[in-house]
Formats: structure tokens, C-alpha cells, sequence
């Protein structure tokens, strides 16, 4: 493989030269990085698939060779050869190799986390109360399972017992019909959002445990809810979530800080 120059130099090159697949996975190369943006290569062997997330960074998307999808905010996009898509930060996406891909990824400066919800998912999400009201405990059951089987290590922190007597999957489940119901009024939410903080803080749960409780909570209301989790619903619940988990997180700051646990 061709060494390439520094930033500081000006070069050129030939694409093709650079592209090198491995045999199962991703391979990927910066070429260009500079302290507001990067250039990279990326080349996936035919099959590898990249789980939906997001970055908070502005993106574009260049195809040099090869077949995949692109699945964005949504909406499924062909990647073929001369294929370009900009992707806005903080939309989710998801990716699959066909044929082994190549594609150059061009990021732009981070940019803040996007704070507060679209309007379109706040209805989508209001819309899904009471499906979460008739199946929430389902969901919350499914989801201490997916997470107590991906990530033992947290269940030191959990009583046990209320999880099989169903209290505390009840009570996550009620927690998250309150919030579906008035997302958009959280002020009345406020005294149940600080009893779980303090509980949360008694607990010592941490700010980078919610990323675990958000992928494992989207993935039991996928598996419960079926063809009704569209993905246009776990889009909406995915930034709802978010959101929710931010209030939290600076509450639960603050009750640290203080030290006022009860
Ligand atoms: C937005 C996300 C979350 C919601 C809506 C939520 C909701 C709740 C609720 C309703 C309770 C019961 C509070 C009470 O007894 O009054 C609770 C307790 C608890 N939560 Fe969360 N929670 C969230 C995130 C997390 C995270 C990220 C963790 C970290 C692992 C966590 C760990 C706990 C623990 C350990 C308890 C105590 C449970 C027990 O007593 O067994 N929660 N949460």
C-alpha cells in the first residue's frame, strides 16, 4: 500500500491504488485529518454489516467501487460506484456490504449533540402509548433479560428479588408510559424524574451505563412489538430516549454533587 503525506503537505492519489479488503470486516485508512476534518478510506468485505447508530458529526458518503446499502434515518439508499450521500449528524445509519465496498467518509467539525425532539417524533412517540401501556411490562421483562445476559456486571446493582416478583420491571414500565404520554410537558414529570434520580444515585448508576439501558430497551421494544416497530417508530424512541436519558444524567449530577441522596 501506497504511504501517503501528511496534512501539512499537499498531495494526490489514486483511489484504487488504496482500496485493500480484508477477508471478513472492515479496513479503514485516514487519509486526510486535520483539527476540523477527516478523510478516510473504508473498505468492507462483501457481508459485513455496521449496526444502526449515529455520529455527531456532518458526513458525506463517496462510493469508489463495489455494492451495499445504506439504511438512513429510515430510508434505504443503493451505494454503487459514484454514489454520494451526505448524512446530517445525529442521524442514525446503518450499513451492509453486498459485494466488497469501498467509499471514502468525509467528516466535517462535531458538532453538538442535538438537543429536544422533532415535533414528527414526539407524535410518533405519543402514538405509541398505549401499545407501551398494553405491553410495557413485556418490554421492560424482555429488556433486564437482554441486559442482565449482555451485561452481567450490572446486575450487582439491581435487588434481585424485585425483578422476579416483577416490581421493578413494573415500575420502568410505568415510567416509560408517564414519559410517552408527556413528552412533551416534562414538567409533570418532574417529581417521579427526581425520586428515580435519587434511586438511580442511591444505586450508583452512571452516566455511560445509559447508552446499555437505551440499546438493550430499543432492541426488547423491537423484539415485543414486532412489524409494529416500525423504523420510523425506532427512530422517534431512539432520540426520545436521549432525551430522556440527558435529563437524568444532569439530574443525577446534580444529586452527586450535592451528596443529598434522600
Ligand atoms: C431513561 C432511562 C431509565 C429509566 C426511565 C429508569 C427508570 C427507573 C425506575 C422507574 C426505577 C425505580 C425507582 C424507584 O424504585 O422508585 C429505577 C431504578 C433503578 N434503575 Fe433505572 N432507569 C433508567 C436508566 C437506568 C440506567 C442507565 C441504569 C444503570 C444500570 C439504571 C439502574 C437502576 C437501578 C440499579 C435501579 C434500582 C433498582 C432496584 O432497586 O432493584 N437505570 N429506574
Amino acid at each position: 500500500m501506497m504511504t501517503l503525506p501528511t496534512a501539512t503537505n499537499s498531495f494526490s492519489a489514486t483511489i484504487k491504488d488504496l482500496i485493500e479488503y480484508p477477508k471478513s470486516g472492515i479496513f479503514s485508512k485516514i487519509l486526510l485529518k486535520d483539527n476540523n476534518s477527516q478523510y478516510s478510506l473504508f473498505c468492507l468485505a462483501a457481508g459485513t454489516e455496521i449496526d444502526e447508530h449515529t455520529s455527531t458529526r456532518n458526513a458525506v458518503i463517496t462510493v469508489v467501487e463495489g455494492r451495499g446499502n445504506l439504511n438512513l434515518e429510515g430510508k434505504d439508499i443503493d451505494l454503487t460506484p459514484g454514489t454520494l450521500v451526505f448524512m446530517a449528524a445525529n442521524a442514525p445509519h446503518a450499513l451492509q456490504a453486498q459485494e466488497n465496498l469501498a467509499f471514502i467518509l468525509a467528516l466535517s467539525e462535531h458538532l453538538p449533540a442535538k438537543k429536544g425532539l422533532t415535533q414528527t417524533n414526539i407524535d410518533i412517540v405519543k402514538s405509541t402509548a398505549p401499545v407501551i401501556k398494553e405491553h410495557g411490562k413485556q418490554i421492560t421483562t424482555r429488556m433486564y433479560e437482554i441486559m442482565f445476559t449482555t451485561h452481567p456486571e450490572v446486575k450487582e446493582q439491581f435487588d434481585m428479588s424485585a425483578q422476579a416478583n416483577g416490581t421493578q420491571p413494573a415500575k420502568l414500565a410505568a415510567a416509560i408510559y408517564g414519559y410517552a404520554t408527556h413528552i412533551d410537558d416534562l414538567d409533570a414529570l418532574k417529581a417521579m424524574i427526581n425520586k428515580i434520580a435519587h434511586r438511580h444515585v442511591q444505586t450508583h448508576v452512571l452516566p455511560e451505563q445509559y447508552s446499555i439501558v437505551g440499546e438493550c430497551l430499543l432492541q426488547a421494544i423491537k423484539d415485543v412489538l414486532g412489524d409494529a416497530a416500525t423504523q420510523e417508530v425506532m427512530t422517534a424512541w431512539r432520540q426520545a430516549y436521549q432525551v430522556l436519558a440527558d435529563v437524568f444524567i444532569n439530574r443525577e449530577q446534580q444529586i452527586y454533587s450535592t451528596n443529598h441522596c434522600n
